[in-house]
């Protein structure tokens, strides 16, 4: 049995298949529409969201199974002191498979110690969210054609934002990639995911607090959001929250071919008018996360291997 915790889990070979099955869901949802009859997908979400549950939700809809499960911890036994290992424990008798969001970093992994069914890892923390990653690597396949000799800048909350680390982590494995690494001092990329993805292997980076002095060099620009929720106080957060914001004038240094991309929920690092533009892909990016996570749940649940 399999679990998606850390988005290093999936070889670059299985992504690629994963891609290859997102596509043609995309092409042929008719296929779909009965490859999980009779299996049920649980949410068990202890933070909010919005695109990664009902992404999840509906995922698993179109795949003709069926959902369950709760979308704040305050509605959980959580609530009255239960244990992540005992709620996954018991889910793991009502469902097939199990999306789990927790604030805790490691939850998810302490979930799938317990599981009898997949756990998939929908954000734990300001750790990983490796479901979102294969969302972003399916758009930038879509929107690039590859993920080799790409510059990637990823711009905003560097420490706190878990969908960063996924994603440094999953395009490390490219050739020909050269990160820029955007932020103020106090957001930079936490050290663990530095050394393991980009030091160790020997990828060309670059560090920014200013996103002009690199814009024009970008093939592909992810936005983030300043992560409230993780900081410590109020003023700090005040202080950072507009640090970048992308504006149309801003579009106009970069390249008639960059993406513009973003986990999205968006506050102010991108103006609305930049929406309109054809570079902007992130509302692509979102509708994208519902066919990749089809497939991972096929993967996951091994349904289609039988042949
Ligand atoms: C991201 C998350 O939850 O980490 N959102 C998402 O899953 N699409 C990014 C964020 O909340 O800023």
């Amino acid at each position: 049995m399999r679990h998606l915790i850390d988005i290093m889990d999936l070889s670059v070979a299985e992504i690629e298949d994963m891609i290859a099955v997102a596509t043609d869901i995309v092409e042929h949802p008719e296929k779909y529409r009965e490859a999980c009859k009779y299996k049920k997908l649980a949410t068990l979400f202890f933070e909010p969201s919005t695109r990664t549950r009902l992404s999840f939700e509906a995922a698993m809809l179109e795949l003709g199974g069926q959902v369950l499960g709760f979308s704040e911890a305050s509605s959980s036994s959580a609530s009255k002191g239960e244990s992540v290992s005992d709620t996954a424990a018991i889910v793991s008798g009502y469902a097939d498979i199990i999306a789990m969001r927790h604030p805790k970093e490691g939850a998810p992994r302490v979930a799938a110690a317990k599981s009898d069914v997949p756990i998939i890892n929908a954000g734990d923390g300001g750790h990983y969210h490796p479901t979102q990653t294969l969302t972003d690597l399916f758009t930038i396949r879509r929107e690039k054609g590859s993920f080799e000799n790409l510059t990637v800048g990823l711009c905003g909350d560097l420490k706190f934002g878990r969908t960063v680390h996924s994603l440094i982590a999953a395009m490390s494995r490219y050739s020909g990639i050269n990160f820029v690494l955007i932020s103020p001092p106090e957001l930079k990329v936490p050290s663990y995911v530095k050394s393991k993805y980009i030091k160790e292997k020997g990828i060309p980076y670059r560090q920014t607090t200013s996103l002009d002095e690199c814009i024009g060099d970008l093939d592909v620009l992810y936005m983030t959001r300043v992560q409230k929720e993780r900081f410590f106080n109020e003023e700090d957060y005040l202080r950072l929250r507009d640090s970048y914001i992308l504006t149309p004038e801003k579009m106009k240094m970069a390249k008639d071919d960059m993406i513009v991309l973003h986990p999205l929920p968006r506050v102010n690092e991108i103006a609305t008018e930049v929406d309109d533009d054809p570079r902007a892909a992130y509302f692509r990016q979102a509708k994208n996360g519902k066919f990749i996570r089809m497939a991972l749940i096929l993967k996951l649940l091994e349904v289609g291997n039988e042949n």
